[in-house]
C-alpha cells in the first residue's frame, strides 16, 4: 500500500457520523490515518463511505457532554489501533433565537455540547498524548461567528469565542509537550446543520426556509456554499507535519466572507 501522510496515526472525530465531522473522517482516512468516530449518532452510514479507503473507520457512541464517554471514546480509539495522534474535536449544535426571547435552559444545553465538550476532548486528547510522550493534533471547531457577532445567534457565537481562547491557551501550555492545538472557523457550509439555521431564521425572518437558505449564501463572495471537503482539506494539513509550526490559530474557510 501507497504510504500516505498520516499513514501510522491514530485519530478521533467527534461528531463525525455526519456534515463537516465526517468530511474530515473520509479525508484523514483516504490520507492513510485510522480514524474511530465518536459521535451520538448512528455512524454505520459514515463507516461505509470509508470501506476502500487505506485508513481503518470505527466507531463508538460518544456524548460530548459526558466526562466519562469522552474518556472512554479515546480508550476506545487507543484499544482499536494503538495511540491518538490527532483529536479533532468538531461536535457541535445550533439553533437560532433572539436574545429576548432565549431561554436559559437552551443556552446551557448548546454551550454543554459547543464548549464543555471541546474542553473535555481537549483534555483526554492531551492527557492520552503526554502519556505518548510524541505529542500530537488537536483541532477543534469554532465558527465565523466566534470572531464575530451574528443576530439572533449570541449563544452560538458565545459558544464559539470561547473555543477560539480555549485553544490558543491550550496551544501555549501543552507546546512543551510538542501537541499543536488549532481551531477551524467555517463559514457557511452545506451541511445538516443548515436544516436548524434555515428552519429558526424563517421563522424569525417571516420567511420561507428556502429563502433563508438563498439569503444566507448571497452573502458569501465565492457565490456558493461550502462543503465538508472544502474544510477537511484544511483540517488535514493542520493535522499534518507541513504544519509542524502551526499553534494557537484559527483557519478559516469561507469564500472570503469577511472577517478572515
Ligand atoms: N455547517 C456550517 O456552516 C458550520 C459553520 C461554522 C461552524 N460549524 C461547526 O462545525 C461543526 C460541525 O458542524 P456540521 O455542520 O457538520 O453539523 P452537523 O449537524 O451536520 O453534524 C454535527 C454532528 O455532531 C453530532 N453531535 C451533536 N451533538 C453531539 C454530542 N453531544 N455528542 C457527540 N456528537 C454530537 C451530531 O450527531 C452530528 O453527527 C460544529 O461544531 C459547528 O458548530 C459549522
Amino acid at each position: 500500500m501507497t504510504e500516505q501522510r498520516h499513514s501510522g496515526k491514530a485519530a478521533m472525530v467527534t461528531g463525525g457520523a455526519s456534515g463537516i465531522g465526517r468530511g474530515c473522517v473520509e479525508r484523514l482516512a483516504a490520507e492513510g490515518a485510522d480514524v474511530m468516530i465518536a459521535d451520538v449518532a448512528d455512524a454505520d452510514e459514515a463507516i461505509a463511505a470509508c470501506a476502500d479507503l487505506p485508513g481503518r473507520v470505527q466507531a463508538v457512541s460518544c456524548d460530548v457532554t459526558d466526562e466519562q464517554a469522552v474518556s472512554d471514546a479515546v480508550s476506545a480509539t487507543v484499544d482499536a489501533f494503538g495511540s491518538l495522534d490527532i483529536s479533532v474535536n468538531n461536535a457541535g449544535i445550533v439553533f437560532v433565537a433572539p436574545i429576548v426571547d432565549s431561554k436559559v435552559a437552551d443556552w446551557r444545553r448548546l454551550m454543554d455540547v459547543n464548549v464543555i465538550g471541546v474542553y473535555l476532548g481537549t483534555r483526554a486528547a492531551a492527557q492520552q498524548m503526554i502519556e505518548q510522550g510524541r505529542g500530537g493534533v488537536i483541532v477543534n471547531a469554532s465558527s465565523g461567528g466566534g470572531r464575530h457577532g451574528v443576530p439572533n445567534f449570541a449563544h452560538y457565537c458565545a459558544s464559539k469565542a470561547a473555543v477560539i481562547m480555549l485553544s490558543q491557551s491550550a496551544a501555549i501550555e501543552l507546546a512543551p509537550h510538542k501537541i499543536r492545538v488549532n481551531c477551524y472557523t467555517p463559514g457557511h457550509i452545506k451541511t445538516p446543520f443548515w436544516r436548524d439555521i434555515a428552519s429558526g431564521y424563517a421563522e424569525v425572518a417571516g420567511i420561507t426556509e428556502d429563502e433563508a437558505i438563498a439569503a444566507f449564501e448571497d452573502t458569501v463572495p465565492w457565490g456558493r456554499f461550502g462543503t465538508p471537503e472544502d474544510v477537511a482539506g484544511a483540517v488535514s494539513w493542520l493535522a499534518s507535519d507541513d504544519a509542524e509550526y502551526v499553534s494557537g490559530q484559527c483557519i478559516a474557510m469561507n469564500g472570503a466572507e469577511l472577517p478572515w
